[in-house]
């Protein structure tokens, strides 16, 4: 089975490379990590827990998590002269590039660490980055809002520092709501990895070349900062809000969509190979319901997308195009219940994202039967021609 299957262009879809991590069935709305159900992972798991499962392929024993977690506590902190990029970035700068700068900049501040084939630096090297990723996204919100950065405190769960560095104040104590901490988790959890997207991809096929991990991850950061992959999120709520604008004519606006108009896409609908329900927009539905139960967030945006998912589901046009909600059409609303703005949505995607990234990097390094090979193309151009003089064209 060489995994090659020719589609209705005429185009060979080939298998990019073989992994051993995420399996997803698109047909019947399947998605394990390492063989565990999302479902189960999602309700049972923790953020951490299954950072590890990606990473070393199993669930960790009571002492591995501990030590697990106490090794990445230690490296929350960022070194003092990478703080001071964020000086740098203008103040109304979208968080994304921010973060791809700054886990890019890590390679200059770490270089203990980044060799691909040193067993123990790839170790250090992913520690960082689980241990650094929240610490950068903090301090990329308080930049925008021209607030004091907050040191890690490394007494709380990963989560919890994360949600303190970016809502809290050096002036007051702030305790995170342990419901927002746990759905927060809950949602990396369902971010965590999706076999071969294009952020993976990216990761793997810059890693190809033997780039170090923070290279190999700052590149699939900027791979998932794109409207059509990972700043969907971002593109749900505004659609969302457009659709308030305009009266909440949601047949109107399926009606545009319907048309065809230039631009106008159902947002948080749709996948390359979820051609059923993605099974992780499932749980963040019910999760949306639930946090904005508790948060009372915006109502108005949740009977939108309520509405939008029920006309679409019913209508043909995307029935026929087997088009469902993806992961992305309800986690906007739970983030933005939760105090987010709508440009922190795609840094939480890519929180969520990194263990997966680094599982598939230290795969593909580890074992080069797995790696992307150099793909191929078919010569569409123009055919062998010989040059001709300036004075003659
Ligand atoms: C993520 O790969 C991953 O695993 C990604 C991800 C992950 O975890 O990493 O799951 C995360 O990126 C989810 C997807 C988030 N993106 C969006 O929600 C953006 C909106 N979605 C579309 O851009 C689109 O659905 C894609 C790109 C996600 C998937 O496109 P497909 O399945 O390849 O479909 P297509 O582009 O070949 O289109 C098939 C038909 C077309 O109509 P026709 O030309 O046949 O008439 O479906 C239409 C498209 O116009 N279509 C849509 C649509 N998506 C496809 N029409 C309206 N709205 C949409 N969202």
């Amino acid at each position: 089975d060489t995994g090659l299957t020719t589609l209705d262009s005429g185009f060979v879809n080939t298998a990019s490379c073989s992994s051993a991590i995420t399996y997803i069935d698109g047909d019947a709305g399947i998605l394990r990590y390492r063989g565990y159900p999302i479902e189960q992972l999602a309700e049972k798991s923790s953020f951490l827990e299954v950072s590890h499962l990606l990473i070393h392929g199993e669930l960790p024993s009571a002492g591995e998590l501990d030590e697990f977690t106490d090794r990445i506590r230690r490296h929350t902190l960022l070194h003092e002269d990478l703080k001071r990029f964020f000086d740098g970035f203008p103040r109304d700068a979208h968080p994304m590039p921010v973060l791809s700068s700054a886990v890019s900049a890590l390679s200059t501040f770490y270089q203990d660490s980044l060799d691909p084939f040193d067993d123990d630096q790839v170790e250090l090297s992913t520690v960082r980055l689980l241990a650094k990723l929240p610490t950068i996204a903090a301090y990329a919100y308080k930049k925008s809002v021209g607030q004091p950065f907050l040191y890690p405190d490394n007494s709380l769960s990963l989560t919890e520092n994360f949600l303190r560095m970016t809502f809290g104040f050096p002036a007051e104590p702030y305790e995170a709501d342990p419901e927002l901490v746990k759905t927060l988790d809950m949602l990396l959890i369902l971010h965590a990895d999706h076999e071969q997207n294009c952020s993976t991809s990216t990761v793997r096929m810059v890693g190809s070349s033997n780039a170090n991990l923070f290279a190999s991850v700052s590149a699939g950061i900027n791979a998932l900062f794109g409207p059509l992959h990972g700043g969907a999120n971002q593109s749900v709520l505004e659609m969302l809000e457009g659709i308030r604008r305009d009266g909440g004519d949601v047949a109107a606006f399926v009606e545009r969509v319907k048309n065809k108009e230039p631009g106008v896409k159902l947002m948080g609908f749709g996948h390359r190979v979820y051609k059923s329900y993605d099974p992780r927009a499932a749980i963040v539905a019910q999760a949306a319901r639930d946090v904005l139960a508790k948060l009372g967030g915006d109502d108005e945006l949740l009977d939108i997308a309520l509405a939008l998912e029920q006309a679409a589901l019913t209508d043909d046009y995307f029935v026929e195009r087997r088009l469902y909600p993806n992961v992305d059409f309800y986690t906007g609303l739970i983030y933005r219940a939760m105090g987010f703005p709508t440009r922190m949505f795609t840094v939480l995607f890519a929180m969520g994202r990194l263990p997966g990234w680094i599982a598939h990097w230290r795969e593909m390094i580890s074992d080069p039967q797995t790696k992307i090979g150099r793909p191929r193309q078919i010569y569409t151009g123009a055919t062998e021609r010989s040059y001709v003089d300036l004075a003659q064209r």
